[in-house]
């Protein structure tokens, strides 16, 4: 449907403010969408992975609410995501953080304008708690109802309390189930440049941190004991970062990672876990730096985003700002707690595509394989 076509004007909703309602009566709120103004209130829901998530987001940036109910302690017992355990971990805590996130925004469900949830990719379990749920509140309300693309999602994080970010911009996505370069152009403008070949850096983090013998998610883990260890100790491997592109692999470094370690222990020598761990980290932030800035060279634009859980990572943050200052690139890092998954980025996701128009059917089903378009 073309933008035009559709406004506000079909869409009914009760006003229970009104001292002239009854309790039968609905009012029309009239307001096109190209039309909202900095008071849009937007209900975001995240559940694509292990982490139960609600926010409330007026304009596409302010964060009123973002409330993150983790599932890190369930599945540290199993040492990664048991999706089962996931989605049914979900279903227990979604309508808390609902109930929680309108709470603390000082929002009713009748303040909202729209709902917005992750509809991919991501596990499919986790994915379809947090879509029904938006569907059934949309559908209810009679409010617009909107699918985000997860990794999208990550990109509006910049957008969050950061009006200075702007577009056209080289994304630097990198979390537990992805990493790519993304140019960026505008709102739903993408072309990916490139990405990893085997593993995501998180999930390298995260396998190399169990070998190691660390706590899930790895990543945080590894990131704590490097402060601690000397990133120069062992020279692990940066592959592909000589050759043209902007595809990373992960897998020769992680098994260099296992034999250093197994040769070691074979020796019989003592491991400085502290040392390979900021080794390990070291040789991912200059992989990921080199193929960084060869994306922005490439593209020829000036601004860079990172997001993504791996973004939390302060060896990345520091290596991509001293980088960004060297060649007068202007970096935007959102805030760690927006690195990882939550629910304010999908609700300023989603009141970018409400503005253009885009919204999603009811009979829409989640994808666990959506792609970036
Ligand atoms: O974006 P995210 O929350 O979920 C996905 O969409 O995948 O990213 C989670 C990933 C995990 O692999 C976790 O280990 C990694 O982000 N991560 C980190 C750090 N914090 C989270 N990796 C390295 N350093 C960190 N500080
Ligand atoms: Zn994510």
């Amino acid at each position: 449907m073309d933008k035009d076509d559709w406004s506000f004007g079909e869409s009914w909703r009760v006003e229970p403010s009104d001292p002239t309602w009854t309790g039968t009566q609905t009012a029309i709120k009239e307001q096109r969408v190209e039309e909202w103004d900095d008071e849009t209130l937007v209900l975001g829901i995240e559940t694509s992975c292990d982490e139960t998530s609600a926010s409330v987001v007026r304009g596409g940036r302010d964060i009123l609410s973002n409330v993150i109910a983790s599932q890190t302690e369930l599945h540290g017992e199993y040492g990664g995501i048991v999706p089962e355990v996931a989605a049914r971990a979900h279903v227990e805590a979604l309508t808390p953080a609902i109930r929680e996130a309108l709470v603390r925004a000082d929002a009713t469900f009748w303040d909202l304008d729209a709902v917005a949830v992750t509809l991919g990719p991501g596990l499919i379990g986790s994915l379809l708690v947090g879509v029904a749920e938006a569907k059934a509140i949309a559908s209810v309300l009679d409010i617009p109802f909107v699918g985000v693309n997860h990794l999208e999602a990550h990109i509006y994080s910049n957008f969050l309390g950061n009006y200075s970010a702007k577009w056209p911009a080289v994304v630097l996505v990198i979390s537990g189930g992805h990493t790519m370069l993304v140019h960026a152009r505008g709102h739903g403008d993408y072309e990916i440049l490139g990405g990893t070949l085997d593993d995501a850096a998180g999930e390298a983090f995260d396998k190399v941190a169990r070998f190691l013998g660390l706590d899930y998610p790895g990543g945080p883990e590894i990131d704590r004991l490097s402060l601690l260890g000397n990133p120069d100790a062992v020279r692990f491997p940066r592959s592909m970062v000589g050759e043209p592109g902007f595809d990373v692999s992960y897998s020769g470094l992680k098994t260099s990672v296992t034999n250093y370690v197994r040769r070691l222990e074979y020796e019989g020598n003592e491991i400085n876990v502290a040392d390979v761990a900021a080794s390990f980290q070291q040789a991912v932030v200059d992989i990921e730096v080199a193929k960084t800035l060869a994306a922005v060279d490439h593209t020829m634009v000036d601004t860079l985003f990172l997001c993504g859980g791996v973004a939390a990572n302060s060896g990345l943050r520091t290596g991509l700002e001293k980088a960004c200052l060297d060649r007068s690139i202007t970096l935007h890092v959102p805030p760690i707690e927006l690195c990882t998954d939550n629910a304010a980025m999908v609700a300023s996701c989603g009141t970018a595509l409400l503005r253009r128009g885009i919204y999603t059917s009811l009979d829409a089903a989640p994808d666990p394989n959506l792609p970036l378009k």
